[in-house]
């Protein structure tokens, strides 16, 4: 008998394309991996749709309807807990998650940001390299730890900043990026050649 599938929850705040991204992977059979279901607090978000598209459960938890962040938090592992989640994947999700929320799921948390980390961590990554003038920047996958857009590496993809960029056309290239790289890091995740603390495999093994 072959090995269970790995049970993502995904949450996402928006338009979701990364969200899309790992459907068609795992669609496509290039990903050992199921998504157990689709977390939002925001109930316009165009993810939500696209999770009724391919019969996902979706919960809509709305910050708004709790008391603080933490009771916030909890509630959404609630759901996530209850539909038997192992790896939570943040999919444009503008919220920072608690360490209530991390210390459910430890180490068991990843983030994708639209540039090459530790540079340009936060919101408009790609208007902050612009700004800066780089010449190169890119996409991370990260474990997510307590900091904003911090924690350890797991893959990076480069691309290059053209001198007639906007911020629009810089985006729409990374996210190319981002749709191949998000569904690699789960394949690599779920067949246990990444492991989730970013240290290298060989450093693992030898210490
Ligand atoms: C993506 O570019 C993602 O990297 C970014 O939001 C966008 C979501 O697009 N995330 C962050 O900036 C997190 N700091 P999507 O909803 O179409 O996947």
């Amino acid at each position: 008998m072959s090995e269970p599938s790995l049970r993502l929850g995904v949450l996402a705040s928006g338009r979701g394309s990364n969200f899309a991204a790992i459907l068609d992977a795992i669609d496509a059979g290039d990903c050992d991996a199921e998504v157990a279901i689709l977390v939002s607090d925001r109930p316009t978000a165009q993810a939500l749709v696209r999770a009724a598209a391919h019969a996902i459960p979706t919960a809509v938890v709305r910050p708004a309807d709790y008391p603080d962040r933490v009771q916030y938090d909890l509630q959404v592992v609630e759901r996530l807990r209850a539909a038997g989640v192992q790896l939570v994947v943040l999919a444009g999700y503008m919220r920072i998650v608690t360490p209530t929320f991390l210390a459910c799921f430890p180490g068991r948390v990843i983030n994708i940001h639209p540039a090459l980390l530790p540079a340009f961590p936060g919101l408009h990554a790609q208007r902050q390299a612009l700004a800066y003038g780089v010449k190169v920047t890119g996409c991370t996958v990260h474990v997510v730890d307590e900091g904003v857009d911090s924690g350890p590496i797991l893959l990076q993809r480069a691309v290059a900043v053209e001198e007639d960029d906007t911020e629009e056309s810089l985006s729409a290239r990374i996210l190319v990026e981002e749709h191949k790289l998000y569904p690699e890091a789960i394949r690599r995740i779920a067949r246990g050649e990444i492991l989730l603390d970013g240290r290298p495999r060989r450093a693992q093994e030898v210490g």
